[in-house]
């Protein structure tokens, strides 16, 4: 049996932040953002808004695409780190948004690399025959965890959501190999101290900047390309194919300066990397899903394509999936 992906979501907030709109509050410029990450605009919350309600929206679309039903799911895996709760677990926040009860929902937390975590704890549960039918979500809101007046993070980070349903089914489509790797020595490249309440852009209280986002850029910069290169190399060989065989490559969107990187290391065109940093900035477990949702609309994703996908982020934790169309 294997675990395939039969429908996708995404949902980011209703407010675009511009690099424009960035000028006016830091000393920055669209210039130096665009030049330095690939990034003009991000969605981000604002007060009162809820994370929760932008993944019921992804995943609502990721469950009408697959056909399915919320009471027809056995398991609900969700990647974040931006619960506004320690507890209840935003998987369970999650499962009471859509309407459902009993079923398995739970969190599993490595920031950006989130989704793909939560995409082999999920393939993982449905290979032992656990479930059948699993909502896998990267969702993340670190806007709310800047400093708004660091601009070394603000100009960052943007907020939203990606869903997948998988469904267990014969044959040889579906998830063929995941490695996930961790290294919590460099746990302090990138941290934020857990605190409940959040604070948004608009918010009139901003968060201490000792409780803000504190990140090592340049070194992070450096370890995100040889991790996510390397991960990449070992998972192709974990299932067997070649790096020319991908179709398609997509990289979580943390800076288009790593996503090329990486591709220089592999040796991959970049015509086979899908990427739409510009216009999310980095929204960490929920890049990936967003960027596979837009690839999947572009029709640049066909059956039987295979499919890499490949994140870095705080922990820090990596990993990278291949997947048969
Ligand atoms: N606007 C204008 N100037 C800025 C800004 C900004 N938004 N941010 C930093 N600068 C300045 C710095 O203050 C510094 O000035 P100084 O030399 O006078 O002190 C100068 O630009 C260069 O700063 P660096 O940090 O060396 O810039 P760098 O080229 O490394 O780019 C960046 C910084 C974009 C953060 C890069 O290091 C990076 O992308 N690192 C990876 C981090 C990342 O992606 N984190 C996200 C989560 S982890 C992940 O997803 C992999």
């Amino acid at each position: 049996m294997a675990s395939r992906i039969v429908g996708t979501g995404r949902a980011v907030p209703a407010t675009a932040l511009s690099n424009k709109d960035l000028e006016g509050r830091l000393d920055t410029s669209d210039e130096w953002i665009k030049s330095r990450t690939g990034i003009s605009k991000r969605y981000v919350l604002r007060s009162g808004e809820s994370l929760v309600e932008v993944a019921a929206q992804a995943s609502r679309q990721a469950l009408d695409r697959a056909g399915l039903k919320s009471g027809d799911l056995d398991a609900i895996v969700v990647g974040t780190v931006s619960s506004d709760y320690a507890f209840p677990s935003f998987g369970c926040q999650l499962q009471h948004a859509l309407g459902m009860d009993t079923i398995p929902a739970f969190d599993v937390a490595a920031a950006c690399s989130g989704f793909i975590y939560a995409l082999s704890v999920a393939d993982s549960g449905m290979v032992a025959g656990n479930w059948s039918r699993v909502l896998v979500l990267g969702a993340d809101a670190l806007s709310t965890m800047v400093d708004w007046s660091d601009r070394r993070t603000a100009v960052l980070f943007g907020d939203g959501a990606g869903a997948a349903v998988l469904v267990s089914e014969p044959g040889r489509r579906g998830v063929l190999a995941t490695l996930l790797r961790s290294s919590g020595a460099s746990w302090d490249l990138l941290a934020v101290r857990a605190r409940g309440i959040q604070t948004t852009a608009d918010a009139e209280v901003q968060r201490a900047s000792e409780d803000s986002i504190r990140m090592r850029g340049p070194e992070l910069f450096k370890i995100a390309v040889k991790s996510m290169a390397e991960v990449t190399r070992q998972v192709a060989e974990r299932a067997g194919v070649s790096l020319a065989d991908i179709a398609l490559i997509i990289p979580h969107q943390a800076n288009i300066r790593i996503i090329d990187a990486v591709a220089d290391r592999l040796g991959v065109d970049n015509g086979k990397v899908f990427v739409n940093i510009d216009r999310y900035g980095n929204t960490s477990a929920a890049s990936v899903p967003i960027a596979l949702d837009e690839a999947l609309e572009a029709n640049r994703i066909h059956d039987n394509d295979l499919v890499l996908l490949n994140a870095c982020g705080g922990g820090l934790t990596w990993g990278a999936s291949i997947l048969r169309w």
